[in-house]
């Protein structure tokens, strides 16, 4: 893009300038410091420490059993590899839906142990209260709304949110609330096209969808799925950019007969 913003450090006001001018936003989750580096060495605006580290780093099958404790770690991790990219945090399931006290002192948790810059949490009208109390503390609060996987067993299932009329109308309501409470952000997930098109146009706060179409202000895509990590997950709204789980694997397939044949060390790599 010819004025591309190329910032030394993603703010929230590059971000907020990004969206002024029609620059899109690339965002892309990380969970340990080696990958993060690579990323942000890439060039990516937002690296989320996502709770998807429940999934993809643990094996999890949903995102609810990670623990505070953990996201910290992985989001430590993280901080110490980046240098440009704007890092934000999920604050886990259970941490703050209890009550505002309890998720503000869990984002501060966040903040203080890993260096991070800004959290994120899901739900719209029900988060109200701690989005609003962790925002007073001065902490920048990124929004989530749509499919919401903390709440994957209320929904049932991971098919598209708010075909419907009474749920697309509850997600603009939520989306305008947010920005009015000072969200700096707010990522959409798995939404149809037009909605989500339509809430980015109204609001002033950037817009990240997965899955949810093309006229978003950015995207977001777990890191795993988009180098092809997880042969098992192909949603419509996955792009995949590489095919780590071949790769990885005939490279450890080739370094084990290697070994097996007597040809791993050979003389030039030995003392
Ligand atoms: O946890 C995560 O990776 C996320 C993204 C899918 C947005 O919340």
């Amino acid at each position: 893009m010819a004025n591309e913003i190329n910032p030394s450090r993603v703010t929230i006001k590059v971000l907020e300038q990004m969206k002024s001018k029609g620059e899109k936003i690339s965002m892309l989750t990380a969970y340990d410091y080696s990958f993060a580096k690579i990323i942000d060495e890439a060039g990516i605006d937002i690296i989320l420490v996502g709770d998807s580290a429940s999934n993809v780093m643990a094996g999890h099958e949903t995102t609810l059993p990670i623990t505070l404790d953990q996201m910290i770690y992985h989001a430590s991790s993280v901080i110490r590899a980046v240098k440009r990219a704007l890092v934000v945090v999920d604050l886990p399931f259970g941490t703050y839906q209890s009550d505002s006290h309890e998720a503000l002192k869990s984002a501060i948790r966040i903040m203080k142990e890993s260096g991070a810059h800004a959290v994120k949490l899901e739900g719209g009208h029900l988060a109200k209260e701690s989005i609003e109390r962790i925002i007073q503390a001065g902490i920048p609060v990124m929004g989530h709304l749509g499919l919401t996987p903390q709440s994957i067993y209320k929904f049932g299932t991971y098919t598209v949110r708010a075909e419907e009329e009474k749920e697309a109308e509850t997600l603009i309501s939520d989306s305008e609330m947010l920005e009015e409470i000072g969200c700096f952000s707010i990522v959409l997930e798995k939404i149809p096209n037009k909605l989500a098109k339509k809430v980015t146009a109204s609001l002033k706060v950037p817009i990240i969808g997965i899955g949810a179409g093309s006229h978003v202000d950015g995207q977001v895509l777990v890191s795993h799925d988009m180098l092809g990590m997880n042969k098992d997950f192909s949603p419509r709204f996955l792009r995949r950019y590489l095919d780590l789980d071949s790769l990885v694997g005939n490279a450890v397939r080739k370094y084990s007969k290697d070994i097996k044949d007597g040809d791993f060390p050979n003389k030039g790599e030995q003392y």
